[in-house]
């Protein structure tokens, strides 16, 4: 097994079994066997002891080579006492103080266990209206997400890791103002993302130059109107001064709802790639690409022969993960079983561009990004169908539109483009679809020492072309780029492309290529450097509004006082 020191180091803090000392229990082979023979528990009743033996070992290769991984609550918990496996939930917050705290001791509980939460808080009464029981007035939406901030920070020490939160409100809330900047000071609400859920009318009005109007949801009337391009204009100088809010394409969300009649999406995840349903979880999955390489003596190029082999294995993984999952509460369990939702995306995008010597910011990066996840979305469906014919289709099935189209299937969904945060760290390659940050690097690291890090693949290519020099790496970790450097040749200088040497268009551009063949949704933020505009923003917006995506986040370099990552030097 070839995990990096730091893939080590985040495993032994977080994810090895330990005793209660804080002595290990197991090493990384430990842990992909207990996660395998986990999960592979699942086909028990299905087949032979020999069988489920070579599932698990399967199961236990797959993740063992780095070519799948399942999230992290899934290495974490399975096969442990906790047992809570998925990363995704949403849940509901009904107008009423009784759910409003209901929903928050469910927050902390999944919180606690690895997951994350999205909420829709749009339900909710506006600031300031009647409370009929108390004869007070409502506090309103944002004031709630600030409790519910609150009570996430608390809970981040005891958990497993820093809980995550999605909170979305509709742009025809009355209080939409007050969300558009309710995280205009950085240090607010620091344990959630922030959407605008964006309508069809809302897009209309912009369009038009026209007002739209505010509902209450609580008594459903028409509190007044707003000009949208205004609010749209409130939305890009937040966006363009923190990077938040991201907005949320609703109504598109819901275009693509296969079981409309077990309700609507109201909110993601926290980091936006999956919609579900109130109540409803989701576990994800990713396959590294960076390892689909084959090289038939006319160069190196995609292979998709193993591609179809991983995601034939991998959706088995995530459909056992449904049935072995302990779930946090009843609600979740019952709707999770009755759509049996999976998430299976890609990480080491960026490095497979690499491998395969195509610029990330060309025609040809966005034909294979839309060829691969077309590949993935048609053999991860042809999965899901013949495990229904051994294991029986989703409960809702004949509720959902795959039923009309005749495609018997055993998961409602099957794609979703995650972030991969942590699984890309210790799979040692690029997040999920995102180009690099940078080729080379100084990480800090104990006594002041400084240590040189460069991209393995960019490493290779400049020992085969003859120009790798420690000074050299040195110069681009300083510059961020290799943009101009005459060492390099042009073609070098074309291919190992970074974050900022990409335009924002080319970031939605991809995005949307992935999302033209994911059920779900694409995680991706779109960078910007320091010296964009507003209108640069506003125009990423309607972009990826023009280009079918089910949402956008926007990072202008330098925009929030502490930055987790600095081009050139990383702590
Ligand atoms: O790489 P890993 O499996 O740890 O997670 P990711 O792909 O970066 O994030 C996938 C999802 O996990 C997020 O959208 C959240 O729903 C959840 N998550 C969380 O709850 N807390 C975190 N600190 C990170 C992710």
């Amino acid at each position: 097994m070839i995990l990096s020191d730091n893939a080590i180091k985040v495993l032994e803090k977080r994810y090895f079994a330990k005793d209660e000392n804080g002595q290990l229990l197991e090493d990384s082979a430990g842990m992909f066997r207990r996660v395998a023979k986990a999960v592979a528990a699942a086909d028990a009743p299905y087949v032979s002891a020999l069988a489920l033996q070579t599932i698990e070992d399967e199961f236990y290769e797959m993740m063992s080579g780095l070519e799948f991984l399942p999230n992290s609550p899934t290495l974490m918990n399975a096969g442990r006492p906790l047992g809570q496996l998925s990363a995704c939930f949403v849940l509901p917050i009904e107008d009423s103080m009784e759910n409003i705290f209901e929903t928050l001791k469910n927050a902390a509980m999944i919180h606690k266990s690895g997951g994350g939460t999205g909420f829709s808080f749009s339900r909710l009464r506006p600031k300031g209206s009647a409370v009929n029981s108390t004869g007070g007035v409502a506090s309103g939406p944002v004031s709630f997400m600030k409790v519910f901030n609150a009570a996430t920070e608390a809970v981040k020490q005891g958990g497993t890791r820093r809980g995550a939160n999605m909170g979305l409100l509709r742009v025809d809330h009355p209080d939409i103002m007050d969300f558009i900047t309710a995280k205009q000071d950085n240090a607010d609400i620091t344990n959630f993302n922030l959407s605008v859920g964006i309508t069809e009318t809302f897009m209309k009005a912009v369009a038009a130059n026209a007002d739209y109007d505010l509902i209450d949801p609580h008594s459903q009337t028409i509190t007044g109107s707003l000009n949208a391009r205004a609010v749209f204009a409130a939305i890009v100088d937040m966006a363009w001064r923190n990077g938040e809010p991201g907005i949320i394409f609703l109504d598109r969300l819901n275009q693509d709802n296969v079981t409309p009649e077990l309700g609507d999406f109201e909110s993601t995840n926290p980091c936006g790639e999956q919609p579900l349903l109130p109540y409803e979880s989701c576990n994800l999955g990713s396959i590294n690409v960076s390892l689909l390489v084959t090289d038939q003596g006319n160069g190196p190029v995609l292979d998709f022969e193993r591609l179809v082999t991983v995601v034939k294995k991998a959706v088995h993984f995530l459909d056992n993960v449904i049935d072995v999952n302990k779930y946090p509460l009843p609600e979740i369990e019952q709707i999770t079983k009755s759509t049996r939702k999976i998430g299976l995306g890609i990480m080491g995008w960026a490095d497979l561009l690499f491998r395969l010597n195509i610029p990330y910011n060309s025609q040809p990066a966005l034909d294979l990004a839309e060829q691969l996840i077309g590949v993935i979305r048609e053999q991860a469906r042809e999965a899901s169908a013949e495990l229904a014919e051994r294991k029986g289709v989703f409960p809702q099935f004949e509720k959902s539109t795959h039923c009309q189209h005749g495609i018997r299937v055993r998961n409602a969904t099957t794609t979703t483009i995650a972030p991969t945060g942590t699984l890309s760290i210790l799979a040692g390659v690029s997040s999920g679809i995102e180009p690099l940050f940078a080729l080379a690097y100084i990480r800090n690291v104990m006594d002041n020492d400084e240590l040189m890090e460069t991209n393995p693949f960019f490493k290779q290519a400049a020992l085969t072309g003859g120009f790798y020099s420690e000074p050299l790496m040195r110069t681009i970790a300083a510059r961020g780029t290799i943009k101009g450097l005459a060492a390099l040749p042009a073609s070098v200088q074309a291919v190992f492309v970074t974050a900022h040497d990409i335009s924002p268009e080319w970031h939605v551009k991809m995005q949307a290529a992935f999302q033209k063949h994911t059920d779900n949704a694409v995680s991706k933020t779109v960078n910007l450097s320091s010296k964009a505009t507003r209108e640069d923003v506003s125009d990423i917006f309607t972009l990826a509004y023009e280009t079918g995506c089910k949402g956008v986040t926007i990072y202008r370099d330098g925009s929030r006082d502490l930055q987790v990552l600095n081009i050139g030097k990383v702590n």
